[in-house]
């Protein structure tokens, strides 16, 4: 009799799948294109330069025109950026992984995508509801998936960016410029103090607050608060331990050759090499600097 009630609830659910695809209103657009990784995380990070108003806990606050191409990323381990939309208005939103398979669900309406890398999935995208909503990661992609959250905001009009302490005030300005003619960056040569706040920028538009805290906050790598001048014990590839006082040079290497000299208790933990010009390299320290 149980595997007979067994049989019967599998043929059910199996039928119920084929009428949930026809009758659920919540399938997938079958769009899809071939992508590489670089390409994508070129075309994230062109769309959260353009947009950018801000960020929050490290990640980057994109607020994009309606009906334009709106991009989101999956990487170890966070969505990126954060999309602020209006209620109501039609997206082009664009989803793929820098490094391996991610969940998209978006709480707590549970809608739910798989995200792999090399595909860029294309889904027309209209917020019926304002509000703030979570996207956590369904698929287990390693030690920091449990960490792994985006954010999709929706609001009625302007006046809601309030309530998430968001301010446009910046993206305003930098459209004005574009429209006057001018260009959304500067290249004059930066004082410190701008190298520190395009450290900052960097620190979360290339993932560097995916696994360093600037308050403290223990993630998978060493918190950069008070770290600049501070002394660690450090592993070296033999597997030797020594003293090293971090400074300018120390960092230098660790950005571009994280596993020569790594700090104890993250010894197991390989750090990603992000692909920084050497102009990065200089604004990143000049940021880690401030952090303390
Ligand atoms: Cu990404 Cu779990």
């Amino acid at each position: 009799m149980w595997v007979l009630l067994s049989l019967a609830l599998c043929l059910m659910l199996f039928f119920w799948m084929i009428a949930w695809h026809v009758w659920g209103n919540q399938n997938p657009s079958s769009v899809t294109y071939r992508t590489k990784p670089k390409e994508f995380v070129a075309m994230v990070e062109a769309f959260t330069k353009k947009y950018m108003i801000g960020t929050d806990n490290g990640v980057p606050v994109v607020m994009p025109d309606p009906k334009k191409d709106v991009f989101m990323l999956g990487e170890q381990w966070r969505w990126t950026p954060v999309l602020v939309l209006q209620k109501g208005e039609w997206y082009k939103i664009h989803l793929s992984s820098k490094d391996v398979m991610h969940g998209f669900s978006i709480q707590p309406v549970n809608m739910n995508f798989m995200v792999y890398p090399d595909y860029d999935y294309v889904l027309n995208f209209k917020p019926t509801e304002a509000g703030d909503f979570k996207v956590v990661c369904n698929e287990f992609c390693g030690i920091g998936h449990h960490q792994m959250l985006g954010r999709i905001v929706v609001i009625e009009n302007d006046e809601d960016l309030k309530k998430y302490n968001y301010d446009k005030t910046s993206l305003t300005e930098r459209m004005a410029k574009v429209a006057a003619g001018g260009t959304a960056v500067t290249a004059a040569p930066m004082s410190e103090t701008e190298m520190a706040t395009a450290g900052k920028e960097l620190f979360s538009l290339k993932a560097c607050s995916a696994c360093h805290t600037i308050d403290g906050k223990k993630l998978v790598a060493p918190t950069w608060k008070g770290v600049f001048g501070s002394e660690e014990e450090v592993m070296d590839e033999q597997g030797n331990y020594s003293k090293v006082t971090v400074n300018e040079e120390y960092l230098r290497e660790s950005i571009r050759f994280p596993e020569k000299k790594k700090v104890k208790g993250y010894e197991k933990i390989p750090m990603t090499v992000v692909p920084l010009t050497d102009a990065e390299v200089e604004q990143l320290i000049a940021f880690i600097k401030t952090v303390r």
